[in-house]
């Protein structure tokens, strides 16, 4: 395999001044002349709301209005949280050989593992971040050598946190099958039950020279049903609402909810699969641990019958999630 450049060596070991030109994101895709709007704020939502009717209706308005909310109440303890980014930034920290161990190799369907999005063309432009990709579960699909044993705390601070995500991915999806006026199981059962996978990508984004010319993840939806992403106290993900960029500023241990491509379809656009993109930053390092919740490859994904009607025809053709993924990543239209 080709020997990777990593983002985290080009900016700690240079002593870089300048933006290295594979970087440089065309004029009207850079930070600096796309501003996010001032003044807006993302929805943010407790789920230890005791009130079952106005928290339904506040996350099914939040999913239809933005595809985007944060949420609190969410029972995690913060100490949980603080051990999950620490077992991650141990990680990262790591002599550049000891990563290179786990390096992914896309090419061989190998995408567990440490990498860096590479370019197809010239024109194409580079992502400023690395990142560490695995699967999280169900335990057949798991291979705990692909995980990081350095540091050693790493797989039982994850898996602790895996039955976390498992809990509160179940109870956002219960609240959104509500907000559809279905049987609230009815997006889970959808989506395979024990069968959907949850994979855990932590991104990492180094010190840049000149953020305002870069971005750290292009604009994209999620193709996921679901992510739920927690960053560190770098604040930089920005979401796209009403035809603007709009800054999610970090809120101590809330849990960032997008809603993904999937949800989309099986509530026929109800929901919004939410655009964001992710900036970075000239001092700081940014770093956030993004949890996908999708179905397996396997499971047939569409509109889901009981919300068609006269009025209401499907807006999104029906595939398997395998089908779907092979379209997106080789932007074939769906
Ligand atoms: C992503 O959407 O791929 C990354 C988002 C983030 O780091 O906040
Ligand atoms: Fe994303």
């Amino acid at each position: 395999m080709e020997e990777v450049e990593r983002i985290q060596t080009l900016a700690f070991n240079n002593q870089l001044k300048e933006l290295p030109p594979q970087f440089i994101r065309p004029f009207n895709e850079r930070p600096e002349n796309t501003e996010a709007v001032e003044g807006v704020a993302v929805p943010l939502v407790s789920l230890s709301q005791p009130r079952r009717d106005l928290l339904v209706k506040e996350v099914a308005e939040a999913a239809s209005q933005w595809g985007f909310f944060l949420v609190t109440g969410h029972g995690i303890s913060p100490a949980l949280i603080k051990q999950l980014q620490e077992v991650g930034e141990e990680f990262f920290a790591l002599p550049p050989k000891e990563k290179e161990a786990y390096a992914n190799d896309l090419s061989n369907g190998n995408f567990e593992g440490y990498g860096t999005k590479m370019t197809k063309n010239l024109e194409e432009k580079m992502e400023w971040v690395d990142y560490f990709f695995h699967m999280m579960a169900p335990s057949s699909k798991v291979n705990y050598h692909k995980w990081p044993k350095d540091p050693p705390s790493y797989r039982e601070v994850t898996e602790e946190y895996k039955k976390e995500m498992l809990r509160l991915s179940d109870e956002i999806l219960e609240v959104l099958s509500e907000g559809l006026e279905l049987e609230k199981k009815s997006l889970k059962s959808s989506l395979g039950d024990e069968k959907i996978e949850l994979e855990m990508k932590i991104n990492m984004y180094p010190p840049c020279p000149q953020p305002q010319l870069a971005l750290g993840v292009e604009p994209h939806t999620d193709m996921s049903a679901l992510t739920l992403l927690l960053p560190n106290e770098v604040s930089g993900l920005q979401v796209w609402n009403n035809n603007n960029w709009v800054a999610v500023h970090y809120f101590p241990n809330a849990i960032f909810v997008h809603i993904g491509d999937q949800l989309e379809v099986l509530s026929n656009g109800k929901y919004k699969s939410v655009p964001h993109r992710s900036l970075v930053n000239k001092e700081r390092t940014r770093m956030s641990w993004a949890v996908f919740i999708v179905p397996p490859p396997e499971a047939v994904i569409g509109p889901l019958p009981p919300l068609l009607n006269d009025h209401n025809a499907p807006k999104f053709s029906t595939k398997t999630y395998a089908e779907y993924r092979h379209r997106k990543f080789n932007k074939l239209p769906q």
